[in-house]
Order: C-alpha cells, then structure tokens, then sequence
C-alpha cells in the first residue's frame, strides 16, 4: 500500500478500536487519510461523531468507488470475512484486527491476496501495539528462528504479574482484571487462551510460514509461504 496517495477509508466498527482510530486520524491532518463513512451494527447507539458518517449497509461502503482502503474492526469473525472479501474483490485493500477472523480464514486470504495482488494488513491483530508481524517479515525474514516465546494476551498478563508479584491468588487477579477493564465479564476468550491462540495461528505462519487447511471434503492442503504484507 503506498503511503503517498491519499487514503479514503471506509471504517466497519466503531467500537474501542474504530473509534480510536476515528480520533487519531482527526488530530493527525498529517496521515492524510480520511475516513469516508462509518459502518455499524445498531444505529440508535450514541456516538461521537456527526451522525451523518455512520449507516448500517455495509454495500454503501464496500460499493463506494472513492474508498479506496477497508479498514474492519468489527467483533463478528464470520461477518469480518464476508466484508474483507468482498472488499478485496471490488478491489478495495484491506486493513483489520480481527485475529479470530484471520486465524480461522488464513488461507483463503492468502488466496484472495495473491488473486487481486492488493494489500492485506493485520499489524493490530497479534499483540496490536507491538509491531512483530512487521518485524519478523522484514528483519527475519532470512533469519533461522529457533522459537517465538511471548505472553501475547493481555488479560493472561495482567493476571499472572499480579499472581507472581502480589501472590493473588488466580480468581482474585482475574476480579481485579475484570473491574480495572482488561478482561471481559465473560472472560473465556482471554482465560481460556483461545485469543492466545489465533494469535499463535498468525504469528507462527509469520515466523515459519506453512499454512495448512482442511477443505470440507477432508484433505489437506499445504501452501507454501507467501508475503501477505505488501
Ligand atoms: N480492543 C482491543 O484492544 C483490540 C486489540 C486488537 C484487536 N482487536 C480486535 O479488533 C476487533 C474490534 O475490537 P473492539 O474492541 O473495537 O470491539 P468492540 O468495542 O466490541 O466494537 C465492535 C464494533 O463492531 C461493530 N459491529 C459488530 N458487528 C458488526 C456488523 N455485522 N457490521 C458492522 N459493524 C459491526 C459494533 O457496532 P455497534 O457499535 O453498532 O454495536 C461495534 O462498533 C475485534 O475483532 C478484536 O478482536 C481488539
């Protein structure tokens, strides 16, 4: 994706994510990027910002012949799917967070990437404020990598410093986590290491670079490695 030409983003999700990004790009004129409109799930939510940026048809952004870039930061990974790769196929790039998304349709994103040739970027998706992906796609690229060793989930963080350092006890740690905001009421995603794990999925083709899949009739199929980021 050129960082010159000016970017005309259509945003699905206006959640912690969306609306962070709403807010960077209005206090930072410099990116030049601009988000056109604003797709969500229920229109009667308050927002913080003008109502006329937002709809529901998801078809009025991904059918938009100005937006040139799809930015999907939905909490829907089925939904996330169909909006990406409609996106690729009206020859819209792709940026998104959502790792459960990706982990679960690897391949068919590869697929979809090498068919249209445009970019597809998930920076945000593994550990959002760290740059690996990047990382091990330019600087180990070439490298032998013996092993990728991190606490990639920040809930899981949280709770196990506060286990280590304050010996709390398991449950107590995870209250805490829960009042102070880093882990959900419901925090099986997180606990249960299934967010750790689609994490993993993307890290470890990043690092190692085979992606296996079974089709629905049961075979597998290896892909050999192949750049996603461009
Ligand atoms: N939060 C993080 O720190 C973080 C970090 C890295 C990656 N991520 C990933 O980024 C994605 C978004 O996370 P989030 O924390 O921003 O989620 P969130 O706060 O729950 O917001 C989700 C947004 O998606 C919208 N949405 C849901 N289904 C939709 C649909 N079918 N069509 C259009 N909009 C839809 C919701 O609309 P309404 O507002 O109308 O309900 C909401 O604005 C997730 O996949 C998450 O795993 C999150």
């Amino acid at each position: 994706m050129s960082v010159h030409r000016k970017l005309t983003i259509g945003l699905f999700g206006f959640g912690v994510v969306g609306e962070g990004l709403y807010k960077i790009l209005q206090k930072t004129p410099s990116l030049n990027a601009t988000i056109k409109k604003v797709c969500i799930k229920h229109p009667d939510k308050k927002r913080n910002a003008p109502d006329e940026l937002f709809t529901t048809d998801r078809n009025v952004l991904l059918n938009d012949s100005e937006i040139n870039v799809i930015v999907e930061v939905i909490n829907e990974s089925e939904e996330a799917f169909q909006i990406v790769s409609t996106a690729l196929r009206n020859g819209k790039e792709v940026v998104s967070a959502s790792k459960k998304m990706i982990a679960e349709h690897f391949a068919e994103l590869l697929q979809l990437q090498k068919e249209t040739g445009l970019a597809v970027l998930y920076e945000a998706s593994s550990c959002a404020s760290i740059p690996i992906i990047r990382n091990l796609e330019e600087y180990y690229d070439n490298d032998l990598l013996h092993s990728l060793k991190a606490i990639v989930n920040g809930s899981t963080n949280f709770i196990l410093t506060k286990m280590f350092e304050e010996k709390l006890e398991f449950r107590d740690a995870l209250i805490l986590a829960q009042q102070l905001g880093f882990a959900e009421a419901d925090p099986k995603l997180d606990i249960d290491g299934y967010d750790a794990l689609n994490k993993w999925v993307i890290l470890l083709n990043h690092a190692y670079g085979i992606v296996e899949y079974r089709t629905l009739a049961g075979q597998m199929h290896r892909l050999p490695r192949r750049k996603i980021l461009i």
